[in-house]
């Protein structure tokens, strides 16, 4: 998908569909931006769309197949109520998902009135919303459309080419994620997923190390190592980095939990709950998405290391079992209480190593526990942190990333919970604040206090798609990530 910016007026630009996100406000009153779109037309859209009881309220939208006087092909009125960045967002990627039925091949987008942060969401808001994974579906012999190639932004005056080459960055970045996501488990396997890091490193010149299972064992990566023993996909340990040309004010590691399959192990997943657990990588992916978008806009002032423990946690006869103890790469010894808690295993090695880089600021992102969804549900995600310096940062970031987070306390009443008596810990504590367990398991394992977990078992994958966005990997996590790195540096 190209972007672009086009000044054109409205009512003589050539496109396949002219996409006009429209505030309640705008039927109400009129707008300067949407007059000259009316008066070349020979029907008014509003009125016609009045008809069918449109009045910009979100998800409410009308298409004109034919609109004569004015050069688009077609034009989508698309609600965006009070017209705020995140409607505004919404309503774009509500336009991404009717496009198919439009069968455009060029789309252009105009909001009256929007400031440069709205017209970055909406750009990116579109191009997420028209996103969709279709790799392994045969096309039909009959059906040559081939979706959206070209997405331009139509503003009035000279601006709008600053949020186009951010939105284009970001979106390149969460769809690279969502695709590592949806690949099946038996092609993304922690090797595959190293290629692709590479990949994403050599094109955006970041260097890159990879450890493969050989290097994980004589370096005493023992329980990524353990997690991955029961597969024949053998883990790795992706690093790359990003460092800017001029001074770095900060240094920064996104920890991403790369389990490319999570069966449970030797505890293994029952009923349906082993379903879609090659998603168990989506921190990971964030994190590789992320360092796609970085590599893009290249950031002043901040270094970032991107981490990616990456695993498959098989059933076999050479799987790790409960009550087997392991000694992690941070020193501390682990029994395992339970197989299936093999996220926070994996995470405790990668953030011991990330500490090694001399970094002030540590994010980590994991599928990492059901808890999480059980308290918070399947939109939003928490957000663990010690350090209120760094949750005011990583918050600042959501309002600009639109992304949903919510604080959670890491209780240190909980973390006896996490005590056994025959080594410095165990991987399970009890059934209540599971999430809070989780993390204070981690919590053990990092000594810097700009730490922060967040834990996105809800938002990072859609088992069913909805009028915004296709099922499967949301990408959710890197435009926080982005916006963070952005802000650390400036
Ligand atoms: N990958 C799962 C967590 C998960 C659950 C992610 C649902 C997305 C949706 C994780 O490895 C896991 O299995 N956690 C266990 C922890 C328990 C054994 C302490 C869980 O949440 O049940
Ligand atoms: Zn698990
Ligand atoms: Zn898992």
């Amino acid at each position: 998908m190209k972007f672009e910016v086009s000044h054109d007026p409205a009512s003589a630009h050539a496109t396949d569909l002219l996409v006009l996100l429209t505030p309640e406000s705008v039927i109400k009153e009129g707008s300067e931006e949407t007059a000259d779109l009316l008066s070349a037309l020979q029907d008014d859209p509003f009125a016609i769309a009045a008809q069918e009881g449109f009045k910009g309220k979100p998800g409410q939208h009308c298409i004109l197949r034919t609109p004569h006087g004015i050069k688009a092909r077609r034009l989508l009125l698309m609600g965006v109520g009070d017209g705020s960045t995140a409607q505004a967002r919404l309503g774009a990627q509500r336009a991404g998902r009717l496009v198919k039925k439009t069968r455009a091949v060029s789309v252009s987008l105009m909001l009256p009135g929007a400031d440069e942060a709205t017209l970055t969401a909406i750009t990116q808001g579109f191009a997420l919303g028209a996103y969709e994974f279709l790799r392994y579906v045969t096309p039909k012999e009959d059906d040559d459309y081939d979706g959206v190639r070209q997405v331009t932004l139509l503003t009035p005056d000279d601006g709008g080419l600053g949020a186009v080459i951010t939105a284009q960055a970001l979106t390149e970045g969460i769809n690279l994620a969502r695709d590592l996501v949806n690949e099946p488990p038996q092609a993304l396997t922690p090797d595959a997923m190293s290629t692709r890091a590479q990949a994403i490193a050599s094109t955006h010149d970041l260097t890159c190390t990879i450890f493969d299972e050989n290097d994980l064992e004589i370096k005493g990566f023992n329980l990524i190592m353990a997690v991955g023993k029961g597969s024949i996909n053998p883990p790795r340990l992706i690093h790359l980095v990003y460092t800017p040309k001029d001074e770095v004010i900060h240094k920064v590691a996104f920890v991403g939990k790369g389990v490319t399959f999570d069966t449970g192990g030797n505890n293994i997943k029952t009923g349906g709950y082993m379903l879609n657990m090659h998603s168990d990588m989506a921190g990971g992916a964030a994190v590789l998405g992320a360092a796609e978008s970085i590599g893009r806009l290249k950031p002043a002032g901040v270094e970032v290391h991107f981490i990616v423990p990456t695993a498959e946690n098989s059933v076999s006869g050479r799987a790790m079992r409960p009550n087997d103890i392991y000694r992690g790469y941070g020193k501390k010894t682990v029994e395992i209480g339970n197989t299936d808690a093999e996220g926070r295993l994996i995470l405790a090695d990668a953030l011991a190593y990330a500490q090694e880089q001399g970094v002030d600021t540590i994010v980590d992102l994991a599928t990492l526990t059901g808890a999480c969804v059980v308290a918070l549900g399947e939109h939003t995600s928490a957000m663990f942190s010690d350090s209120d310096a760094l949750v005011e940062q990583l918050s600042a970031a959501t309002e600009e990333s639109g992304e949903d987070f919510w604080r959670m306390p890491l209780n240190k009443k909980l973390d006896s919970q996490l005590d056994t008596p025959h080594a410095d810990m165990k991987n399970i504590g009890k059934r209540y604040g599971g999430a809070i367990t989780a993390a204070l398991f981690l919590k053990r394992w990092v000594k810097i206090e700009r730490w922060a977990h967040l834990d996105i078992a809800g938002p990072a994958f859609m088992e069913g798609p909805d009028d915004s966005l296709a099922a499967g990997g949301t990408g959710f996590g890197v435009s926080t990530l982005v916006a963070l790195a952005q802000r650390l540096g400036s």
